[in-house]
């Protein structure tokens, strides 16, 4: 049976959403079956059968520092990631400072396992959402590691 791959975004502008949808793209075309979709429409079920899930936000803060995950408190009240294998996705427009990792951080207070995490520049979608998204399917795959 294929993968299943959910994508769960919180995006005030779209950025993150189009960010969540070019790494549903990629994901896609991997042979995963994926579904994309904001953090406030969650399929409870669909989100319990997931192998693997994305979660991205945008990154808030002063631009030289207070950098942080956007919407925090809508991606907490995500239900509990118990176990899963979770890979963070921002998206910033000059400076993430350390936001990614925040995410991360607080995404494994949230019971996830993250395999990885990284802020995408707004600019630049096209070529890092399905560049990332590759990368976090070879980590979830384990490809490059031994049994
Ligand atoms: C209140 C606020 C603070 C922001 N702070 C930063 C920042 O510190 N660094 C940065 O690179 N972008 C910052 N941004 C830009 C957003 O992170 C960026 O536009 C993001 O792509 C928005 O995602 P969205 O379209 O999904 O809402 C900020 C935006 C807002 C509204």
């Amino acid at each position: 049976m294929s993968m299943k791959v959910v994508v769960l975004h919180q995006s005030r502008t779209g950025n993150t959403k189009k960010a969540a949808e070019l790494i549903g793209g990629a994901v896609q075309s991997s042979g995963a079956s994926v579904s994309v979709r904001s953090v406030s429409n969650i399929d409870y079920k669909e989100l319990a059968d997931a192998d693997l899930i994305f979660v991205g936000t945008w990154v808030d803060g002063l631009i030289m520092f207070g950098h942080r995950p956007g919407d925090s408190g809508k991606i907490k009240k995500v239900p509990k990631l118990w176990d899963k294998k979770v890979v963070a996705f921002m998206t910033h427009a000059l400076n993430p400072g350390n936001a990614a990792e925040k995410m991360a951080s607080l995404l494994e207070e949230h019971g996830a396992n993250v395999l990885a995490s990284r802020s995408l520049n707004r600019h630049h979608l096209e070529l890092e959402a399905p560049a990332f998204a590759n990368e976090a399917l070879s980590l979830s795959n384990g490809v490059g590691v031994t049994a």
